[in-house]
């Protein structure tokens, strides 16, 4: 990805306020009556993960979809809420972390527009109430050769779509994220074409696998990783995995993300991880696990579909991958 200079607020002048302030107005909700609701119906299920008791608790049953557990060792919530792409905050790794404690996730909404019977704007407690929160641990591997393995909360998207009623003619979505200049630092650069902008087919949103997340490690997102709600599409590269949503929006042209905008011939619209289409600038056969050894540790093969195969390869029958890339 590129990494042209960004002219950032210094992390110096970010508050310890702010951030006290952007945590407390979570604690908020999840005191809140509607989210009460929802905790009371995961009273005395365990997430899976050691809770870092930073944030919020947002525990979730263990998911019993197909692949959504991996066996790899977890990484761990420091390296996870540290070195972050969260271009809205700064390009540097460490600059979400440092830069995102003031955004404010609640309140929050999410419009849901385009070829769909049912229409609307939608509240973070009444997402949150949707359906049943579930924790998922998925690989995320970055375009830029490095992943890790999280466990993630939230329910398969497809369940926010079948609410929606897309029509026939619902043939992609379009996720943006906010772009606020008061609140995200790095939208006052011109690294990317604000608001960040990603899309899926409608297959591939409605595929069981694909997470729209609300928190990780049993407690709700931290700012730096999209909060209140993201997406995970584990086998894809990261950056099809926006963060903090506020619009979704069904389409019947494939939509033109923020990505292929800044470099067409390096981004393509599928981006499902595969070790046999190289990047233009680099290699992607190998990977490094976040929290291994650092730049030293013994790189990992990438796996087709970022180990998935089994699950989502029958979406893609057919095509040509290298050209779809
Ligand atoms: N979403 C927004 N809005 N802005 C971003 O810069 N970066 C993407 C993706 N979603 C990004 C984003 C990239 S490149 C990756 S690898 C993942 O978020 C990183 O997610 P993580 O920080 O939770 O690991």
């Amino acid at each position: 990805m590129k990494h042209p200079s960004l002219d950032l607020i210094p992390a110096s002048e970010i508050t310890p306020q702010a951030v006290f302030e952007a945590r407390r107005d979570w604690l908020r909700l999840m005191a809140s009556g509607a989210a009460g609701v929802a905790m009371a119906g995961w009273a005395g299920r365990e997430a899976l993960a050691q809770s870092p008791g930073k944030l919020a608790k947002l525990p979730g049953a263990r998911s019993t979809v197909p692949g959504a557990m991996t066996l790899d060792k977890l990484t761990t919530y420091q390296d996870a809420s540290t070195y972050n792409n969260f271009y809205e905050f700064g390009t540097d790794k460490a600059d979400p972390a440092r830069n995102a404690g003031t955004l404010r996730s609640r309140p929050w909404t999410v419009t849901v527009e385009g070829e769909v019977g049912k229409p609307g704007t939608f509240d973070l407690d009444s997402l949150l109430k949707l359906s049943p929160m579930e924790e998922r641990i998925y690989r995320l591997r970055c375009v830029e050769g490095w992943s890790m393995v999280i466990p993630w909360v939230g329910y398969s998207l497809a369940e926010l779509i079948k609410k929606v009623e897309p029509t026939s003619k619902a043939k992609f979505v379009e996720f943006t994220s906010l772009a606020d200049k008061t609140q995200m630092p790095g939208v006052r650069s011109g690294v990317l074409d604000w608001p960040y902008v990603e899309g899926l087919r409608i297959d591939e949103a409605m595929h069981p696998l694909t997470l729209l997340s609300f928190g990780m490690y049993g407690e709700v997102l931290p700012n730096q990783n999209g909060a209140p709600l993201r997406l995970v599409v584990p086998w894809k590269y990261g950056f099809k995995s926006a963060k903090s949503i506020v619009k979704i929006r069904f389409v019947e042209k494939q939509p033109v993300s923020s990505w292929t905008k800044a470099a067409q011939q390096e981004y393509g619209f599928y981006s499902n991880v595969n070790p046999q289409v190289d990047h233009p600038r680099w290699s992607q056969a190998t990977e490094r696990r976040i929290g291994e050894g650092g730049l030293f540790a013994k790189k990992r093969p990438t796996l087709m579909f970022n180990g998935y195969e089994a699950q989502v390869g029958q979406l893609y029958a057919g095509m040509d991958l290298k050209k779809n890339f």
